[in-house]
């Protein structure tokens, strides 16, 4: 059966917070942040960062190892509580979920956000935090948008598994999805909520954001991992996005 009712952020919890903190780059997520480099690089001018659904800060120290200046911003206190024990002299926040309280608008080179928007309800939210993250935007900013594809819910996978939950193959737009990270100690199932493109794209538009380039990466056989379905399917997909005023100013 498909859940449909309340959706609450698995992330909020201890345990799974105490996961999170040790987990990296292993396998499947290796894959996700393998290309953000290169599309850095050919989409992003300037070093001031937002990390949207920061958690435990792994997607903060990626960008400032890049050498971004990053504010990390979460709405799980616990994530929080072990991004400041990791990292002490790192930005991060707590905000009240949907809001983002003390940022300056026009002042992110990039707002990057990583697997969060797989936990944001229903498409009224996800338009409206992206129209906010949309106006903390500087002329010519960028947010980068990592998320996980329908695929990753019908698939086995190196670092993932969702063979126990053949009810994702009857989810639609806005249902819970559930999914069993292997590389960590905590195998209870994390909910999330299935957005198809399509609906990504409307939230877009709704959020007066562009779409610059879609991206889906695939492993490679001489990668140094055990691939499962990686090479044939990707599990991820990165979306590259302007705001609309930005463009229309050329
Ligand atoms: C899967 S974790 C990813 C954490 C981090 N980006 C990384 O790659 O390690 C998703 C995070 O998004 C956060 N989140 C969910 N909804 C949010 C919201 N409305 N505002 C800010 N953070 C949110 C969750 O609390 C969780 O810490």
């Amino acid at each position: 059966m498909i859940a449909t009712g309340a959706f609450s952020n698995v992330y909020d919890d201890d345990e799974r917070a105490e996961a999170y903190a040790g987990l990296e780059f292993p396998g499947t997520y290796w894959l996700a942040f393998r290309d953000i480099p290169a599309l850095i690089e050919s989409h992003v001018r300037g070093n001031r960062a937002l990390d949207f659904g920061c958690g435990t800060g792994r997607s903060t120290r990626f960008l400032r190892d890049l050498g971004f200046a990053v504010t990390g911003v979460d709405i799980a206190a616990s994530m929080l509580e072990r991004a400041h024990l990791i990292d002490p002299q790192g930005d991060y926040r707590l905000v009240p979920d949907g809001e983002l309280p003390g940022l300056e608008p026009g002042s992110f080179d990039l707002v990057f956000s990583a697997f969060t928007f797989d936990n944001i309800p229903d498409l009224g939210k996800k338009v409206s935090i992206l129209a906010a993250l949309q106006r903390l935007l500087a002329p010519n900013g960028r947010i980068l948008n990592l998320v996980s594809s329908p695929d990753i819910y019908l698939n086995e996978w190196a670092s993932f598994s969702t063979k126990d939950f053949p009810e994702n193959s009857e989810a639609v737009d806005g249902d819970t999805v559930r999914i069993v990270m292997l590389d960590v100690a905590d195998r209870r199932p994390v909910d999330d909520v299935l957005c198809t493109e399509g609906a990504y794209l409307s939230a877009f538009d709704g959020a007066d954001l562009v779409l610059l380039e879609v991206h889906q990466p695939l492993g490679r056989p001489e990668e140094p991992f055990a691939w499962v379905s990686e090479t044939s399917i990707s599990p991820w997909v990165i979306h590259v996005l302007a705001a609309r005023r930005g463009q229309d100013a050329g």
